[in-house]
């Protein structure tokens, strides 16, 4: 396969990812067995492409809703930082919830919706994210689904940008240093 000019190396490949989203999509099939209305709500723009991905490999009933969030400023240095620019069209009251997510990285921007999402009643609320840099956590939030703990490199693609370039890489890259500084 060839690589992006832009990219220094492969973190996660194509065929690594689509495996590891079989396993997530069979794992939340057989925990959401038993409820009735899941809500999937994918976080734009990055995780629209792990959303398409993962929610037509599940095997149970479940609805597709989206939000978008923005953080003030090039990175979110408090909770409050962060603020919705979309919010959902579907009430999810009493419904059971899973937010999707690309990346995790101070984990400002999950804990913020996880706290606003939470004051909206659902009947459970989980997340679900494909990349976590645990390294650069500032805050402890719960994640009930991890794709790849990943070191703190600047990755692009699969959803990931970089300048809203790269979004539609099939693999997770680590961009080349020149292309940032
Ligand atoms: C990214 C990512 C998460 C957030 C994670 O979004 O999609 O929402 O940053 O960072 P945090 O854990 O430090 O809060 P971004 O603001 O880059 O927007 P995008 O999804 O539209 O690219």
């Amino acid at each position: 396969m060839d690589i992006h000019p832009d990219i220094e190396r492969v973190i996660v490949s194509q065929q690594v990812i689509q495996a590891r989203i079989n396993e997530l999509a069979a794992q939340i099939s057989a925990d959401y067995a038993e409820n009735g209305q899941l809500v999937v709500v994918g976080i734009l723009k990055g995780a629209f492409i792990f959303l398409s991905d993962l929610t037509r490999r599940l095997t149970v009933p479940h609805r597709v809703d989206f939000m978008a969030l923005s953080s003030y400023g090039q990175t979110a240095t408090t909770s409050g930082a962060v603020r919705i620019i979309m919010d959902l069209r579907v009430n999810v009251e009493a419904r059971h919830v899973l937010v999707v997510e690309d990346i995790v990285d101070t984990g400002y921007t999950l804990h913020y919706l996880l706290n606003v999402l939470r004051t909206r009643n659902p009947a459970s609320l989980r997340s679900c994210v494909l990349l976590s840099k645990p390294d650069r956590r500032k805050v402890d939030i719960p994640i009930d689904y991890v794709g790849f703990e990943i070191p703190d490199v600047w990755v692009v693609g699969y959803g990931l940008d970089y300048a809203e370039t790269h979004r539609t890489l099939p693999y997770i890259g680590m961009l080349k240093p020149e292309v940032y500084k």
